[in-house]
């Protein structure tokens, strides 16, 4: 029976809100700063603009990106531009909690691997020595991808390193990625899979497609699947496969 949890919201960013505010309450609550991972794409646009006008205390939240691609932050591809132009630079989040991933570095494996010291320093260490994050933000691509980690990557294979480049879909665009232990690690993992061009492929990843590199997260107990009723259209509700939780 797969652990992860799916839910299909009727306000599915009004939905991702409050997993992120339960997250963030949880954290500071615990006398923590609250670690979040943010997600590129467009998906999480408009969850950041709600964050965005959110009463937050930015001065406890750390800021990490689950992937970035082979570009400066000012280059309209990158995630950390949209982010920062969406929600840090609006909310003036202190640039001492922005960890953002060198994807203008000319040594791509090096960048990652400053990446993922940086992660060790600055958070918790799970039983595999992964770094802990309170919430990391995913988004799912149509081949099933999430974050970076892409079908046939070698990215994949990796349990060892927390952060690495890898090839992108087309072979020719790299990219900066977290690995599944960062993933497997963190407290809550919320992946936002939101319209009716994902309802395939969502169908696909939880059915436990094995070819699809988002598929293992249907097992881990920390995943919640953040959906709404087109993206969970093709859901099937066989026994075995996840319960629908609706809100
Ligand atoms: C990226 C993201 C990627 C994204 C999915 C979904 O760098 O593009 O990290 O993993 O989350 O491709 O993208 P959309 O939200 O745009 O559908």
């Amino acid at each position: 029976m797969p652990q992860s949890r799916l839910i299909v919201a009727s306000d599915p960013i009004t939905s991702a809100l409050d997993l992120w505010l339960e997250a963030y309450r949880d954290a500071l609550a615990s006398g923590r700063r609250f670690a979040v991972g943010l997600a590129g794409g467009r998906t999480p646009e408009a969850l950041y603009r709600r964050l965005a006008v959110e009463p937050l205390d930015w001065g406890r939240i750390e800021v990490f990106l689950g992937d970035e691609r082979a570009v400066p932050p000012d280059d309209p591809q990158s995630n950390w531009g949209m982010i920062e132009r969406v929600l840090l630079d609006p909310v003036s989040a202190p640039v001492e909690n922005l960890y953002r991933p060198r994807g203008e570095a000319d040594d791509l494996a090096a960048a990652a691997a400053e990446y993922a010291r940086i992660m060790e320093g600055m958070l918790p260490m799970a039983a595999s020595g992964a770094p802990v994050l309170d919430l990391l933000l995913l988004g799912l691509g149509s081949d099933g991808h999430t974050a970076s980690l892409f079908p046939g990557s070698r990215a994949l294979s990796v349990s060892d390193r927390w952060y690495v480049s890898a090839a992108g879909p087309s072979q020719v665009e790299p990219r900066l990625t977290i690995t599944y232990p960062v993933i497997e690690a963190a407290r809550a993992v919320c992946v936002l899979v939101f319209g009716e061009s994902k309802a395939g492929i969502l169908s696909q990843v939880l059915q436990g497609e094995p070819s699809l590199p988002a598929a293992p997260l249907r097992d881990w107990p920390n995943v919640i699947w953040l959906t709404d009723e087109e993206a969970a259209r093709e859901v099937a509700t066989a026994p075995g496969l996840l319960d629908i939780e609706r809100r």
